[in-house]
């Protein structure tokens, strides 16, 4: 089926954050092979073969450049990249469901069921399919079920091999993986299917880093992860509130606490709140599954970490208004990034949305500055209009501003002229640092009223 100059040709289902850098990486790697990326987006294919990509990753142009038109395409003929692939992995999204039996928890599957549907329609020849969307428990058993239902006598595989990449690290996180994951039937096909996918991988991960199991145990997994990581963050986000109450520093007890290696010391930053398209859906995806079977004391536990980060970033505004003497009506508030993360443009989920939503409820003159997430940040808040405004620049952004909050962690941020700003803004000048990324001694030698997150502010005026 590949053509004589390639080994293999492979196909991926979605050309969003997963599947634009995955197989950017798997063509980078592994030249033998043809991989063609196919999306419903004809905007989203077209940015692709331009230098302007449609998400931004650092690492991810030069990558794509390194193997577009050799080894790398991008199409919108998604029947026509069925027909000719032996292996098809799906990275479709998989929202939370907005309506119907499990609104608000469960996984919309209407975009992968249509490619379950595309696969069975276009294929004339058998195929690996490997799911990489996050997937509810049991959909690889499903999906083998509808597409074994063929009148053509084809014989579909479905493996799951879930992507634990992280926006922001995407690359690094694709070239030295710390595990990939791969399950499958534990039958003769299965593994057999299975060890085909261990192979692509094996061209530049070590085999030690290549983890087989169960269909189920590895979609269970993915799920597991993300609400594992999200719920770091919100145990350490619920101990900043009560240090802000005893006068404890979080970042000292996170230090403290993370020295012990049982714990272990990454995610353990207090912030604003987790944001992005994966934690919150996938631990209501797992609250979900857990309802399911009954497990109703299971769910509640997982569903807690959802509810902390919403007070966490319900709380990070209540400490703006309460600071700023209860009022912020008309008040030019600074946002300091608006993507959910540093270094991505992606703004799904982010904690800014809801702080500058919060923040416009109560009247205040919002001005968001991002270095990458404008655009975005401009889709999300639109039936606001022009009541918003869009400075990239954070010296335009801060000038004339009651407050700076900082909401997402970019390093330029670090090492802004804070003296230049301070002398810009109305007085008395509020930085809410929303990461805990700032020097707040420095800021406050300055003359800035300091308000970190877990830990005492830094005050020229008690606000009582
Ligand atoms: N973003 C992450 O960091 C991340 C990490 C790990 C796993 N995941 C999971 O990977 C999956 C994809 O996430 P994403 O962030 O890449 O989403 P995304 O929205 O960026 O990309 C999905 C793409 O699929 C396309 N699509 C939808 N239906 C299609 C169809 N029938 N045919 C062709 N294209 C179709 C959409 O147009 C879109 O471009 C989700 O299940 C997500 O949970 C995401």
């Amino acid at each position: 089926m590949a053509s004589k100059k390639f080994k293999k040709n492979l196909l991926c289902i979605g050309a969003g954050y997963v599947g634009g850098p995955t197989m950017a990486m798997i063509a980078h790697k592994c030249p033998q092979y043809k991989v063609t990326v196919v999306d419903v987006s004809n905007e989203k294919i077209a940015a692709w073969q331009t230098d302007n990509l449609p998400i931004y990753e650092p690492g991810l142009l030069e990558l794509v450049k390194s193997c577009r038109g050799k080894n790398l395409f991008f199409s919108t003929d998604v029947d026509k990249g069925i027909k000719e692939s032996e292996i098809i992995f799906i990275s479709v999204n998989t929202p939370t469901k907005t309506f119907g039996e499990g609104a608000g928890k469960s996984a919309d599957l209407q975009y992968w069921e249509k490619t379950a549907r595309d696969i069975l329609r276009a294929s004339d020849s058998d195929k690996i399919i490997v799911e990489r969307s996050t997937l509810p428990v049991k959909t690889a058993i499903a999906m083998e079920r509808i597409l074994s239902l063929n009148e053509k006598g084809l014989n579909f595989e479905v493996v799951s091999n879930p992507e634990f990449l992280a926006e922001g690290t995407a690359i690094k996180d694709l070239e030295k993986p710390d595990r990939v994951l791969i399950g499958s039937k534990e039958t003769e096909s299965g593994i057999k299917a299975r060890n085909k996918i261990v192979n692509i991988y094996a061209n530049w991960i070590p085999r030690t880093h290549l983890i087989t199991s169960n269909q189920m145990s590895s979609e269970l997994s993915k799920l597991v992860a993300n609400s594992f990581l999200a719920q770091r963050i919100s145990s350490i986000n619920s101990i900043s509130a009560l240090c802000e109450k005893v006068d404890a520093d979080v970042n000292e007890v996170a230090n403290a606490i993370g020295k012990d290696k049982r714990i272990g010391d990454k995610f353990l930053n207090a912030s604003v709140g987790f944001g992005g398209s994966c934690f919150k859906k996938d631990i209501l995806n797992l609250v979900y599954l857990c309802e399911t079977f009954g497990l109703y004391e299971v769910a509640a536990y997982w569903e807690n970490i959802v509810k902390i980060n919403d007070y966490q970033t319900s709380r990070f505004v209540q400490n703006i208004n309460k600071a700023m003497f209860n009022t912020i009506t008309n008040k030019r508030i600074a946002i300091f990034g608006y993507a959910f993360k540093a270094n991505t443009s992606d703004t799904r989920e982010t904690a800014a949305l809801y702080v500058t939503r919060k923040l416009m409820t109560e009247r205040a003159h919002v001005v968001i500055s991002d270095p990458k997430a404008i655009k975005n940040a401009k889709k999300d808040l639109k039936e606001y209009g022009n009541d918003i405004e869009y400075q990239e620049d954070p010296y335009k952004a801060a000038k004339g501003a009651h407050a700076v909050a900082i909401v997402t962690e970019w390093d330029m941020y670090k090492t802004l002229d804070y003296e230049k700003i301070y002398r810009s803004m109305e007085k008395p000048a509020f930085i809410f640092d929303g990461r805990n990324i700032l020097d707040h001694e420095k800021l406050f030698k300055i003359g800035y009223e300091v308000h970190p997150i877990g830990r005492p502010p830094l005050v020229h005026f008690n606000e009582g």
